[in-house]
Formats: C-alpha cells, sequence, structure tokens
C-alpha cells in the first residue's frame, strides 16, 4: 500500500529548533521510530574518561529524545540499549550496563508516568540480572495503563535469536496441529516475534558513524528509513531528531509500488 506522505513543500528555511518542529508537525511523523544508540565508548575515549561514563551521558540523551519523540506524538521509541552480543564485553562494563536501567528509570519513572509514557521491554529476560529486571519490571507494571508514548527498550535483544524462538514456536503450533504450515504468512510470523503487538519501524536511526544493523529487528526494518550520523549517542540532541525526522519527511516510500503522482 502506497503511503500518503505528503511531499515537503516549504519554501522558507526554519530557523530555531521551536519553529522546525512546528513545521514538522504539518508532515507525516513517524508512527516508530527504532534507534541504536551507538558510541558511548568512543565519546568517553575522546574524553580518555572510562567507557562507564560514556554509557552514564547517553543515559542521559534517552530523556529529552523521549520528551521530544511525546510532544511529537510518535507512537513507539524502541531503543537498543543492550545487545544479546554486549555479554562479550569486559565484566565491569556489562555490570555497569546492567545498573543502568535502574539508574534511568530511578529518577525518570515519576516523569514517565505524568507524560502518560508506557514502558515496555523486548529481550531474553532469562539473562537479565534480577535487579535491572525488577527495575524495568516495576517501570512496565506502573506505567501499563499509559497510552501515550510507548517507550520500548530492547534490553539482552537479539534479531536472530527472537527469529528462532519464533520459529519454534510456530514449529510447535504446527506439531500440536493447531496451525497447519501452509497457513503462515507474514502476519502470523510477526505475531510470534516480540513486536507481535507494535507496527514495524517507519525511521531506524543509528548514531556514531557505524552503517549496519548488529542484529537489530532485522524482519522489522523490512520497509523502515535508515538515517545513519556520525554524532555519538551522548551528543545526539532534539535537533539530531528533528533533522533525521526532516530527511524521513522527504523520502517517498513506495513500498514497491509508484509514487502516487504516477499511478
Ligand atoms: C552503545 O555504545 C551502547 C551499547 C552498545 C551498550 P558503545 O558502547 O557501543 O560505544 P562505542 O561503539 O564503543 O563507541
Ligand atoms: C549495537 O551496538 C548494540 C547497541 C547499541 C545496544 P554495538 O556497538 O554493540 O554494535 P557493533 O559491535 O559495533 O556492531
Ligand atoms: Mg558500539
Amino acid at each position: 500500500m502506497l503511503d500518503k506522505m505528503k511531499i515537503w513543500k516549504s519554501t522558507k528555511e526554519p530557523d530555531t529548533l521551536d519553529d522546525r518542529i512546528r513545521e514538522c508537525l504539518n508532515y507525516k511523523i513517524p508512527n516508530h521510530i527504532a534507534i541504536i544508540m551507538d558510541g558511548n565508548g568512543r565519546w568517553a575515549n575522546k574524553r580518555a574518561m572510562p567507557r562507564i561514563a560514556g554509557h552514564h551521558e547517553g543515559m542521559k540523551t534517552v530523556r529529552p529524545i523521549t520528551r521530544l519523540c511525546n510532544r511529537l506524538g510518535v507512537k513507539v521509541l524502541t531503543l537498543y540499549a543492550f545487545s544479546t552480543e554486549n555479554w562479550i564485553r569486559p565484566k565491569l562494563e556489562v555490570e555497569y550496563l546492567m545498573k543502568l536501567p535502574e539508574e534511568f528509570l530511578g529518577t525518570f519513572l515519576p516523569e514517565l508516568i505524568e507524560e502518560n509514557v508506557q514502558v515496555q521491554m523486548m529481550g531474553d529476560r532469562s539473562q537479565i540480572p534480577a535487579h535491572t529486571l525488577s527495575a524495568v519490571e516495576k517501570a512496565v507494571q506502573e506505567t501499563a495503563h499509559n497510552d501515550g508514548l510507548i517507550l520500548n527498550f530492547a534490553l539482552n535483544y537479539g534479531s536472530r535469536s527472537e527469529i528462532i524462538t519464533a520459529v519454534k514456536s510456530l514449529a510447535d503450533e504446527v506439531e500440536k496441529g493447531n496451525l497447519s504450515a501452509n497457513e503462515i504468512n507474514d502476519t502470523i510470523f510477526s505475531s510470534h516475534l516480540m513486536t507481535g503487538h507494535l507496527e514495524d519501524p517507519d525511521l531506524l536511526i543509528r548514531t556514531s558513524g557505524e552503517i549496519r544493523l548488529s542484529n537489530f529487528m532485522l524482519w522489522q526494518l523490512a520497509y523502515a528509513e535508515f538515517w545513519f550520523t556520525d554524532v555519538l549517542w551522548p551528543d545526539f540532541s532534539d535537533a539530531h531528531l528533528i533533522e533525521a525526522i526532516e530527511a524521513y519527511q522527504k523520502r517517498s516510500r513506495r513500498f514497491g509500488g509508484l509514487q502516487s503522482e504516477e499511478t
């Protein structure tokens, strides 16, 4: 289906960030934004600081970006916080990363509740330390009735393992006779993923200059628009998010069809 996205028609360059935000709101805002928050370590290295200082600074970026997404009416913001591959990092770094959700939610949860944000988490819960998981589950529970922005943390998330889990559960359904192999289609497959209840991302942002997916939402990003920036995650600001959305609004999403003027 063709996206009814308006073409960017602005004649004057809006100057202040607030003007740009208002201008953005005249066009299609992505429903689901997914971000690979990368570059914390390099941010710290550049300042001769330990990598964990970069993670701490990166955590601080989440707050304004969440706020702005909420203000723009984005429905889902998925943040890649820890991958299934990140366990191979030094023990102290992993331990620190597993403390960050507590620290972040410890200070930010009341504001999330007040702003009607709903916290969710996707990833393999079985390996996550109990203290981390209980902080996340508390936030999930306390915001479950909110119906504003969904703030979805990908924590111990890996797309291949998510896909394998989905395949296993489908195979199980087939074995039990609840489903025939022939019936399996896009919709049924999607519903077995951790994002089964969410729309696919419209816009993927990756910071730090790396141009790869690093095992993130391989299925769900099939038709997302990609936006890469050299900016390191701790330096990522509201202006950068607006820049990404402006770029998104100028794209022509065809989903395999033709541009609407050509039909
Ligand atoms: C992203 O920053 C955060 C996580 C992967 C947890 P990095 O820690 O990957 O930072 P760089 O890529 O080493 O700079
Ligand atoms: C991806 O970043 C994972 C997160 C941002 C949580 P990495 O820094 O782990 O990815 P690679 O190793 O550069 O591919
Ligand atoms: Mg990295």
